[in-house]
């Protein structure tokens, strides 16, 4: 891989720490797959392609290499993998998207078969609105940084950053942990948490006061809404408020 060291980027951004599971969908004759392999003294590599030719290249070059007990040819689309939910603890794509129909559904792939805590990097040609293909020349690059930041954190990834390294665009995220962990709510903020903040500051306005009245205490708790289930970050019209007066 030219323009820049995207390749030590890709491990950096992996953090390996030796005994990884690790997704390589699209890996064509294994160039990323070794290399991550020769990281992994106790883990493995899950190499996948659409390309039977591909995978019998990777099963040269990694017996050459000895890393063929770290290594994994599967035959599969990254669009629709094989693999279990959960099952990887991380997952990367290099220099293949730009060959999908649906990248969108590549990138819930990858995030489906994170386990939670684990994480996604995916590498590839960023779009250069100048550049006229030649005929023959092959699949035209066609993602913008949103792009990359778009599919990740609609697949559901967290802490998503994405890159320039010279042509090439780098994006990674990390499949969160749980939503109860997190709070029950994208933002990490539970709705009843959130209600009884404003329930207790209501109370202690009224004891500041230093009298005995009524004060009218606002209860609001807030429910999920729109076809994601999911709701945004923040006081948002998506979520839809429940308010109700009492007096204390
Ligand atoms: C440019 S090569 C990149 C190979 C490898 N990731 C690397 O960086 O050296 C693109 C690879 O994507 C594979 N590919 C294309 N469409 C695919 C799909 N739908 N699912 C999995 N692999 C695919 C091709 O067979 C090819 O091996």
């Amino acid at each position: 891989m030219e323009d820049g060291k995207p390749d030590d980027r890709l491990l950096e951004l992996l953090a390996l720490e030796g005994s990884e599971q690790v997704l390589d969908a699209g890996c064509g004759s294994g160039f990323h797959s070794l290399l991550i392999a020769r990281h992994l003294p106790r883990g493995r590599v899950v190499a996948t392609d659409v390309s039977t030719e591909m995978l019998d290249r990777l099963r040269r070059n990694a017996a050459a290499a000895g890393l063929a007990d770290r290594v994994e040819p599967v035959l599969g689309d990254g669009q629709h993998l094989a693999q279990p939910d959960g099952s990887m603890d991380r997952a990367v794509s290099v220099a293949v998207w730009h060959h999908l129909d649906d990248p969108r559904q590549a990138g819930r792939e990858l995030a489906r078969v994170l386990r939670p805590g684990g994480r996604a990097v995916v590498i590839d040609l960023e779009v250069v609105p100048a550049k006229k293909t030649a005929p023959g020349e092959g699949p035209r690059p066609t993602l913008r940084r949103s792009d990359m930041r778009g599919i990740l954190e609609d697949a559901g990834l967290t802490s998503v950053r994405v890159e320039t390294l010279g042509r090439w665009l780098i994006g990674a995220g990390t499949r969160r942990r749980s939503r109860r962990a997190e709070g029950g709510s994208r933002c990490g903020v539970a709705p009843q948490r959130d209600f009884q903040v404003r329930h207790r500051l209501a109370g202690s306005m009224a004891a500041g006061a230093g009298r005995r009245r009524r004060v009218m205490v606002r209860e609001q708790a807030f429910e999920r809404s729109g076809p994601s289930g999911r709701p945004p970050c923040g006081w948002s019209r998506a979520w839809t408020p429940r308010t109700a007066w009492s007096s204390r």
